[in-house]
């Protein structure tokens, strides 16, 4: 257990301008607005640019969620980047993310893969961190390029992801916003459901001439969307029975935004009507590590989180990891 004097003091987030609608995808592959929305929820995603790298959408949002905080790069000694497409195999993103924004060298910096449960994997790591007493001010980032690990020829993947960065800043709890609690698991035996086979250690280096070959995400989606239900239901379920609580104390669930269909079956099978979950979706397509602080920033600059409410954080990926958090604002 971390803390429990911890808070979230600011949060941030940053989409690329460009946005990639399901008209435009139906021009690349073979699909449709209306396939992709009825079993997605998706109409649009956003694209970086070729020199939006993952380390500078990290820094817009970790900029804003500073400046939300009313902290400067000064006060930060922690910088965790959860990421699945980092800028570079080495070194961490978090390092250029500290260098964009003049974060100091007595901070530790390092990235953190836990695919779309990145995030609360950061969160929880940094909490823990932080409940050490050892640091005071972290920097907790999800941030994807997802739009470079795709095979825009396969439509069962290309249409379902996008690009973006959320961010959190961590510190001493000013008596609102303080974690109550996070629990993470992860299932290896699914690790080959959705991976990217090439690109790591574990893949062939080719011979001198020859390409590379391509290091793009596989998933077998149906398999997935089964397994994610069970996953966040059962992270759901345990942490609200550690706190005592029922899924009725939440005013506000915001969970991974994959797909509005899993969504939809964790609110049935959880007893809580769908208005209570914050989505996003339509909007950004699954951004993996990014999507849950971008939909908590957005939640919180809406006004759909109120002082006093119980937030619950919820979250399946590769790996397969999954998990779950809760926060009282
Ligand atoms: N456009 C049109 N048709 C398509 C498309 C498309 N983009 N993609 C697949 N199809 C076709 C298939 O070829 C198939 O055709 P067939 O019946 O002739 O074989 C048909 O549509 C149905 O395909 P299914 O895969 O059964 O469709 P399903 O209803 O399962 O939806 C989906 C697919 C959306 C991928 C769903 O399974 C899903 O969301 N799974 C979870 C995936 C997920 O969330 N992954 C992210 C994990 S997070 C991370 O860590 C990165």
């Amino acid at each position: 257990m971390g803390s429990s004097t911890i808070g979230i003091l600011g949060t941030g987030s940053y989409a690329p301008e460009k946005i990639l609608t399901n008209a435009d995808l139906s021009a690349i592959v073979d699909t449709s607005d209306e396939w992709i929305f009825t079993r997605t929820g998706i109409r649009e995603r956003h694209i970086a640019g070729d020199n939006e790298t993952t380390s500078l959408m990290a820094a817009a949002a970790g900029r804003a969620a500073l400046v939300d905080a009313g902290l400067t790069p000064a006060d930060i000694d922690l910088i965790i980047v959860a990421t699945m497409t980092p800028d570079h195999p080495m070194p961490a993103t978090a390092c250029f993310v500290q260098n964009h924004l003049g974060v100091s060298s007595h901070a530790a910096c390092f990235d953190l893969n836990a695919a779309c449960s990145g995030f609360l994997y950061a969160l929880d790591t940094a909490w823990a961190m932080l409940g050490s007493g050892r640091y005071r001010h972290a920097l907790v980032i999800g941030a994807e390029k997802m739009s470079t690990v795709l095979d825009w020829t396969d439509r069962t993947t290309c249409v379902l992801f996008g690009d973006g960065a959320g961010a959190v800043v961590l510190g001493p709890s000013r008596g609102t916003a303080e974690i109550l609690g996070a629990k993470l698991y992860a299932e290896g035996t699914h690790a080959r459901l959705l991976w990217i086979p090439n690109g790591g250690s574990n893949a062939p280096v080719p011979a001198p001439g020859t390409h590379f070959p391509p290091r793009t995400l596989t998933m077998k989606g149906r398999e997935i969307f089964k397994i994610a239900v069970r996953e966040m239901e059962d992270a759901a379920r345990e942490i609200l029975e550690q706190h005592q609580m029922s899924a009725a104390n939440i005013a506000c669930v915001i969970p991974h935004q994959a797909n509005l269909r899993i969504i939809d079956v964790i609110a049935q099978s959880l007893e809580l009507p769908l208005e209570r979950f914050f989505v996003n979706l339509e909007r950004y397509g699954n951004t993996s590590a990014a999507s849950i602080p971008l939909a908590l920033d957005e939640a919180r600059r809406s006004g759909r989180i109120k002082p006093g409410d119980t937030t619950l954080f919820v979250a399946f990926g590769a790996g397969l990891t999954y998990g779950s958090a809760l926060v009282r604002w």
